[in-house]
């Protein structure tokens, strides 16, 4: 039985992750009446700072990043739930006093690593040294695990050493998206979508993640990164594996990521000889976002003249499995793209014969949208009757649209981190990555990243504000498909 963690404790607490995402998700969690009257939120840095100092910056921070009206008096309660404990990371003896500000009761505490995770072990040793980890404690790693399969491995191990694969949580934000939990619903509740789910159904598949913002602030970090390492070896992936995964035995954690791992094994390694047919990578230059100028990655602030790191990744994946062999599965990514629009599309296959050929002479294929953020709802494409007493059928195609704002009553769209907290604090695993599908991820991303590297050649660039460089365009031609857009 898992005990309802009870002390949450947060390393890099004033971090941008930690102020934009972790204490505001928290707070609609008190807000909801899902935190206890015993939880305590403890919050860890370098700084030395006064509580009451520490207080104000965060009530700053549940102003500027949550969009609704605060409630004041949740916000006085959940204020009160905050401790403050500057640390040294790296000094083993310095987490004496940590214990100190930690309870001696028998609750389970939910460690948050929210720091480079360089020191992930670090703070795992420190805390094993005060005594501070119980057979009932979590641990939540942040991405990126590594830089690599192999650094991802260091990491690894030395987080092992201290708590058990059943006590750490490795978060991927994405798996706590309300349309990327629907995928399981949309693909094992529906007949239609479970028996039409393979290589006789299904053409090809899209799956876009474009985001508008670029760098934020962040060059140095996302420099050493690149599109491929931020966004493909972690989101895309995940999302890949729901959506590709063999139906699993039961809805459990294992079950669920068994699954979902046969998947990642399974991607047809990609190498220096096809690289350049499989894959763009692509860097964004001066342009504009709604009319606006924008600088290119190269101007933004703090870049290094010559960096050839990647802003944007396309590639035809390809999944070596009895359900998906000849189906493609092209991803996409990148920032400063012209709009925020994550989706899925699923293009299914042609009707084979067309008796309507007199008034529509291709007849298109049907195409499920499924579309993560914004304007979270599923799509599905269909050819419909024009009503009307026209002697010949008139036919066109038109769209079955369940638009979750409009079906569910404009319920707020719980952001992922809410979920995945409150999964962890529950000691739920199932929404959270397993050491070895994390591995497996970096072993193809590895084997793109290499060839990339053997190639030696300088990203292809686009304006901001656009879909991507022209040879993104080209990949999916090449296939006689086409990006939806
Ligand atoms: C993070 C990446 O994991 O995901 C960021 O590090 C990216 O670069 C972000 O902007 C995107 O998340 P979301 O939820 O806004 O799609």
């Amino acid at each position: 039985d898992n005990q309802l963690a009870s002390e949450i404790v947060i390393f890099g607490a004033l971090g941008d992750l930690s102020r934009r995402k972790l204490l505001p998700s928290l707070y609609q969690l008190q807000l909801a009446g899902l935190l206890s009257d015993q939880t305590r939120i403890i919050a860890v840095a370098r700084n030395d700072m006064a509580l009451k100092e520490f207080k104000q910056l965060i009530k700053d921070s549940l102003q500027e990043f949550i969009d609704e009206t605060l409630d004041a008096q949740v916000v006085a309660s959940f204020l009160e739930k905050l401790v403050y404990q500057h640390l040294d990371f790296k000094d083993i003896k310095a987490y004496k006093q940590l214990a100190k500000t930690l309870s001696s009761g028998q609750g389970a505490r939910l460690y948050y690593y929210s720091t480079p995770p360089a020191i992930y072990g670090d703070i795992s040793e420190g805390l094993q040294a005060s005594n501070l980890i119980n057979a009932n404690d979590r641990v939540v790693m942040e991405k990126p695990i590594g830089h690599c399969l192999e650094s991802s491995k260091v990491i690894n191990d030395q987080v092992s050493r201290y708590f058990a694969e059943n006590q750490i949580y490795r978060i991927d934000h994405y798996l706590g998206k309300e349309t990327v939990l629907n995928l399981l619903v949309l693909r094992f509740a529906n007949s239609l979508f479970t028996n039409n789910w393979d290589r006789n159904s299904i053409d090809h598949v899209q799956i876009t993640v474009a985001e508008s913002v670029g760098i934020e602030g962040r060059w140095g970090f996302y420099d050493e990164a690149g599109q491929m390492r931020d966004m493909v070896q972690n989101h895309l992936l995940q999302v890949l594996s729901l959506l590709a995964m063999e139906p699993p035995a039961e809805l459990c954690a294992d079950s669920v990521r068994d699954e979902k791992l046969k998947v990642i094994k399974a991607l047809k390694p990609i190498t220096r000889q096809n690289v350049k047919d499989k894959t763009v990578r692509g860097q964004y230059t001066d342009g504009f976002l709604n009319g606006v100028p924008v600088p290119g990655y190269l101007n933004e602030e703090g870049a290094k003249a010559n960096s050839s790191t990647e802003t944007f990744v396309a590639i035809k994946a390809e999944i070596d499995n009895w359900r998906w062999a000849g189906v493609p599965f092209y991803l996409r990514t990148g920032k400063r793209m012209p709009q925020k629009q994550s989706e899925i599309v699923v293009h299914f296959k042609q009707q084979a014969h067309n008796i309507f050929s007199e008034s529509y002479a291709d007849l298109p294929a049907n195409k499920l949208t499924i579309r993560l953020q914004p304007d979270e709802g599923v799509e599905l494409d269909m050819m419909n009757k024009i009503p009307g007493i026209a002697s010949q059928m008139q036919i066109q195609e038109n769209k079955l649209d369940l638009s979750f704002s409009q079906a569910y009553d404009n319920q707020r769209v719980v952001d992922a981190y809410e979920r995945l907290l409150l999964e962890v604090l529950r000691g739920d695993q199932s929404l959270f990555v397993r050491r070895d599908e994390v591995e497996a991820a970096w072993q193809w991303a590895d084997s793109i990243i290499d060839a990339w590297q053997s190639t030696n050649e300088a990203p292809k660039s686009y304006a901001a504000g656009s879909w991507g460089p022209v040879s993104s365009i080209a990949l999916i031609a090449r296939d006689d498909r086409q990006w939806v857009e």
